[in-house]
């Protein structure tokens, strides 16, 4: 299918799937959660799947969802998992790429304890501020857009809009 899909990307906490939800809702597009799928179609929560069958099978199930999307969804907004550009190319393929970017300082600011419990990666705060380096670079490399998602929701979400996708 054509690409016109708005895909966020961007680090654990950057309110991808805050943003996307407002952003599907003001444009009249179908929202799409890249985790919530997979939640769905497993039964059991991401960290349920990180502990009972590991990071490699959630990755597996990342890279079928970027095939189902290509193939099936058209001018929706789709919220991805931190991991899913990273470790699944394809993904560029689906449509324009948004790196929501918020520097670590912030995230971590801004993340609850139970969000924080809902992200496996995020137990080690030290490992994950060097993943939010490398990855930082990563998302810069592939996105079509940067935006700064440091600012409030509602800031983020117009300046979504006004990219006009
Ligand atoms: C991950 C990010 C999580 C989730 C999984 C792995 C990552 O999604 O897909 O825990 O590798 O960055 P959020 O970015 O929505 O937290």
């Amino acid at each position: 299918m054509s690409a016109t899909n708005i895909i966020l990307i961007g680090f654990m906490g950057s309110g991808k799937s805050s943003a996307g939800r407002i952003l599907a809702k003001k444009t009249n597009k179908q929202f799409l959660d890249t985790d919530a799928m997979i939640e769905s179609s497993e039964g059991i929560s991401i960290s349920e799947i990180f502990a009972t069958k590991g990071e490699a099978y959630f990755r597996e199930k990342e890279a079928e969802t970027v095939v189902w999307l290509k193939t099936n969804c058209k001018n929706a907004v789709i919220s991805t998992g931190g991991g899913m550009l990273v470790h699944c190319e394809a993904l560029v393929d689906v449509g324009n790429i948004i790196y929501l970017h918020v520097p670590f300082k912030t995230i971590i600011e801004r993340m609850s304890k139970d969000e924080l419990e809902k992200r496996p990666l995020f137990k080690d705060p030290i490992a994950a501020e060097m993943m939010h380096k490398e990855r930082d670079e990563i998302y810069e490399r592939k996105s079509n857009h940067i935006i700064d998602a440091s600012v409030d929701l509602e800031t983020v979400v117009s300046k979504l809009v006004s990219l006009g996708l």
